[in-house]
């Protein structure tokens, strides 16, 4: 098997939307020593979503706090004026929406150039043919299984096929493929076997509220993809 078809490595991303805000940096730490493998950052404007989170400094003040990856999802339109605001945050993976704005391969040419890695999220009625004409500028595709604004929402199935045919067409390329949007252990299995190889969670990480929840909150994910992927747990 050559590199290029290997499977991408599976990553847990607990979503930070869902953690106690009063004490983020204590929430990043936890979820870091539970087992995160990268740290999911949910960024609403209340103009492209219907809510409003938090932006670059928030980040900025999270990121001394773990050293996994900062994996921004950007639901703000517009975007390009905000891009190197967060690349300077220390996010490590910026996510535009493709629905976002009029020149999506101008906001990836721009977080590449950043030297960060590009992501592009489809909305759940978004057709991946959005995605053709962008592939050389991919390193990651994000698949909505809800409609982004809100954690706690319940996950819409068709992610599944959607997640299928977004594996065949990206067949062959090193681009990580993401779904978000009420995941958890019931829905990992079916959406690693369909080509999901990167889990955000919210709700189902940070039930529980301690360290230890997370902890086992985590693995129940971790064990239902890898189990699906045919991987030793
Ligand atoms: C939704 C966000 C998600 C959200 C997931 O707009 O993009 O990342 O936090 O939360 P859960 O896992 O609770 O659906
Ligand atoms: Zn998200």
């Amino acid at each position: 098997m050559t590199q290029a078809f290997a499977p991408r490595p599976l990553a847990i991303a607990p979503s930070i939307l869902a953690s106690d805000f009063s004490k983020l940096g204590e929430e990043v730490r936890a979820v870091d020593a539970a087992g995160a493998d990268w740290i999911h950052l949910d960024v609403m404007d209340g103009h492209f979503v219907p809510n409003i989170s938090y932006g670059p400094d928030i980040i900025k003040a999270m990121r001394p706090h773990t050293k996994k990856v900062f994996d921004a999802h950007l639901m703000i339109s517009p975007c390009d004026p905000y891009l190197e605001a967060f690349a300077k945050a220390g996010c490590d993976h910026i996510t535009v929406h493709a629905e976002a704005g009029p020149h999506l391969h101008r906001s990836l040419q721009a977080i590449r150039a950043l030297g960060k890695k590009a992501g592009v999220s489809l909305n759940p009625a978004t057709p991946i043919s959005a995605l053709e004409y962008v592939l050389d500028l991919v390193d990651l595709v994000l698949v909505m299984s809800v409609n982004p604004g809100f954690g706690g929402q319940a996950f819409i199935p068709s992610a599944i096929n959607k997640i299928r045919d977004i594996r065949a067409m990206t067949a062959g390329r090193p681009i990580d493929i993401e779904v978000d949007g009420g995941v958890g252990p019931d829905v990992a299995g079916p959406l690693a076997a369909a080509g999901a190889n990167a889990f955000v969670a919210g709700t189902s990480v940070f039930r529980g509220g301690t360290q230890e929840a997370y902890k086992a909150n985590i693995a129940a994910i971790r064990n239902a993809a890898a189990t699906a992927r045919g991987e030793a747990i």
